[in-house]
């Protein structure tokens, strides 16, 4: 099932980021890099046409208290986002029931990726939500078009999991894989459900 979330004014830090919630001050940095063609279309979601678009995500960001806005230390300037979201088809993931877990989602502004960033955030947030908030599991998905996202979760020690068809906010429908990291503290054996799209294996 899954765990409840609120950044709540967490702040966590790697060698090169500050990951912290988003604020209202952020909307430049924010427009600067969601209006980019190429970055949000990989993740599902159209770049931002107009400001005011941005204006509205980033207030949904605030009130809903789940993504944390990535700084780049050296400029103190925002560079993506990282959010710790539900994970779908939780009535069918039957796997899972009894256990606590989330989904990770990231963008980078397109002239930072290459540097290992992403993998940063996304082993900062794990060491927390496995080591602090003790949860037992976490997804993370990819449409099959997008390598370096799949590279950022096998760098991060998460293993396909299944095969799916996901909807994308822009109305369409995409091939893709979600991945798997079970809380290596744990010594977690699920039964795992639905073998049509299972792709699992230790
Ligand atoms: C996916 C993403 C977050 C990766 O972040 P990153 O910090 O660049 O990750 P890495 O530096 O580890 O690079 C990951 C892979 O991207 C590829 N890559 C590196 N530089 C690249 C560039 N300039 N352009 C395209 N791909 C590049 C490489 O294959 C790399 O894998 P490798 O380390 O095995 O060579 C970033 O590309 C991004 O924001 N993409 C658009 C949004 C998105 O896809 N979000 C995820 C949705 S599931």
């Amino acid at each position: 099932m899954n765990a409840d979330f609120k950044i709540d004014g967490l702040v966590l830090e790697s060698e090169r980021l500050i990951l912290r919630p988003f604020c209202s001050e952020d909307l430049e940095d924010f427009y600067e890099y969601a209006s980019v063609e190429g970055v949000g279309e990989m993740a599902g979601w159209r770049h931002h046409e107009s400001k005011e678009k941005s204006k509205e995500i980033l207030q949904m960001f605030i009130d809903e208290d789940k993504v944390f806005a990535l700084v780049l230390k050296d400029s103190g300037k925002v560079i993506g986002s990282l959010g710790i979201e539900k994970y779908g088809l939780e009535d069918k993931l039957t796997e899972f029931d009894g256990y606590l877990g989330r989904e990770i989602g990231y963008v980078l502004s397109k002239a930072y990726w290459g540097k290992g960033l992403m993998p940063e955030a996304v082993s900062a947030v794990i060491d927390y939500l496995f080591g602090v908030i003790d949860l037992d599991f976490l997804t993370c998905g990819y449409f099959d078009f997008n390598s370096q996202s799949r590279r950022v979760q096998e760098k991060c020690g998460f293993k396909p999991y299944r095969r799916l068809q996901m909807e994308t906010s822009m109305g369409t429908s995409e091939t893709g894989v979600l991945n798997l990291l079970i809380n290596p503290r744990k010594d977690i054996e699920f039964i795992f459900s639905h073998p049509e799209t299972l792709i699992y294996s230790e």
